[in-house]
Formats: C-alpha cells, structure tokens, sequence
C-alpha cells in the first residue's frame, strides 16, 4: 500500500493525512475483496524499516492502526473475517499487542475472509526467524540437517497454513517487493500501478483481477503441459 505521503503532498497537506486517507482505502480494499468472494488478503501496513521514519510519523501511523483496531474489529467479526497480524510485536506498545491478540481469539473461528496485516513485517526477518526455529530443532537432535526440506522452511515461516498468494498488487508506482513475503512470492503474479493507495478505488482492483486471469501460470512448466493439465 504505498503512496500515502505523495497523495498529501499533491495537496499540501502534512503526510500524516495522507495516512488517513490510506486506512479509508484499506476499508474499500476489504470491502472489495469481501464482495469478490476473495479468501486471503494481506495488507502492508507498516513494514520492519518504517521503525526508522520520523519520529511522529511512526507515532501518527501507531495512533491511525490502533484506532483502526478499536473501530473496526466488531464489524469485521460480524461479517466473518478472521483477522491475524504478522511481523515482529515486541516493539508495539503494549495496548495495541493486547488489541492485535483480543482481535485474533475473537475472530479466529470465522472463515468468510482471512485478514492478515503485516506490521513491524519484513520477509528476511520472517525467514530468519524460520532458520532459527529450525536450528534449535537441529541442535536438539530433532531434525538431521540433511532431511531439511523446503516445506519444512514453509512450516516455520507465518502464514504456513494459508496458501502462497496469488496476486501482489503495489500501488504508488515503484516496481519492487520491499521486503514483502519474499518466501510465498516465489510464483505469485506481480501487478504495479502508478495510482497512489489512497485512490484505489473498485474499478482499478477489478482491473489488477481482471489482468491476474488473462495470465499463463505455468509454475516452471510448458504451455503444453498446462494446457494437457497433467501436472500436479
Ligand atoms: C505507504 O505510503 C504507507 C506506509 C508505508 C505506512 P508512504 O508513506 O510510503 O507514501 P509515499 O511513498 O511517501 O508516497
Ligand atoms: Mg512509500
């Protein structure tokens, strides 16, 4: 999700309302993806570098997510999203650890739409903390190092029981991943708009969909074989 900053800008307004506006675009996104029968959503919010944005910006984006959670959790549960956070929690306060997990046990029966917000997320601390579970088990005798297979790795990273996404969208315009789930990324379709995140708007996503189904996913296989449908 990213253009905030520059969509306040275009208006000569502080950043901070620019964060505003990008939680309005949050709530459309899910709304979308709840009329579109859509099972997975994972959201950008904060990733593990933001930490080192300007001091009251962090404070601003901390305020906007924990008034987020404090307005939207009922509805969502209401409407049947589960909602589960992912990234590093230590350096959350505690009021807003304690919102992120009451929101977790409320919402963890329901299956309409699973929510997942990345926060204080990076992927490469997502794959570290994967290596270490896995060398702990190591050193406990529990695992040969030789047997450690790449759905091993999947297992201890977050997100194990969901499958690899589909789509990635990134607005704002940059062409990259910025650390984002650089593991579940290995075959997922990359889409890249130049509209800012605050105006996103249902057309533009149905667009991104549109765009995902006319693509050939051939996860390292021929066309043939695709066609044939005979692979696994
Ligand atoms: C994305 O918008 C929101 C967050 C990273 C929290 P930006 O704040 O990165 O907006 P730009 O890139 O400065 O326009
Ligand atoms: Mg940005």
């Amino acid at each position: 999700m990213d253009g905030n900053g520059r969509w306040a800008k275009q208006r000569q307004r502080p950043r901070t309302v620019g964060h505003r506006a990008g939680a309005r675009a949050v709530n459309l996104c899910i709304e979308f993806c709840l009329n579109e029968g859509i099972e997975t959503l994972t959201l950008f919010a904060f990733s593990s570098e933001n930490w080192q944005r300007p001091k009251d910006e962090v404070g601003a984006l901390l305020t906007l997510f924990l008034r987020a959670l404090e307005r939207e959790v009922d509805e969502l549960h209401r409407r049947g999203v589960r909602l589960r956070f992912i990234g590093e929690r230590e350096r959350f306060p505690d009021v807003m650890r304690q919102r992120m997990s009451e929101a977790e046990q409320q919402t963890r029966a329901n299956t309409t739409l699973n929510l997942c917000i990345a926060a204080g997320y990076g992927g490469r601390n997502d794959i570290t903390q994967a290596m270490r579970k896995l060398a702990a088990q190591v050193a406990a005798g529990n695992l040969s190092a030789d047997a450690i297979t790449p759905s091993h790795i999947n297992e201890a990273l977050c997100l194990a029981d969901l499958p690899d996404p589909d789509l990635f969208i990134r607005t704002g315009g940059d062409q990259r991943i910025s650390n984002f789930l650089l593991w579940q990324l290995a075959y997922t379709e990359l889409w890249f708009t130049p509209v800012l995140w605050p105006d996103i708007d249902a057309s533009l996503l149905q667009q991104a969909l549109a765009d995902f189904a006319a693509r050939e996913r051939r996860f390292g296989l021929t066309s043939e074989q695709i066609a044939q449908g005979n692979h696994t």
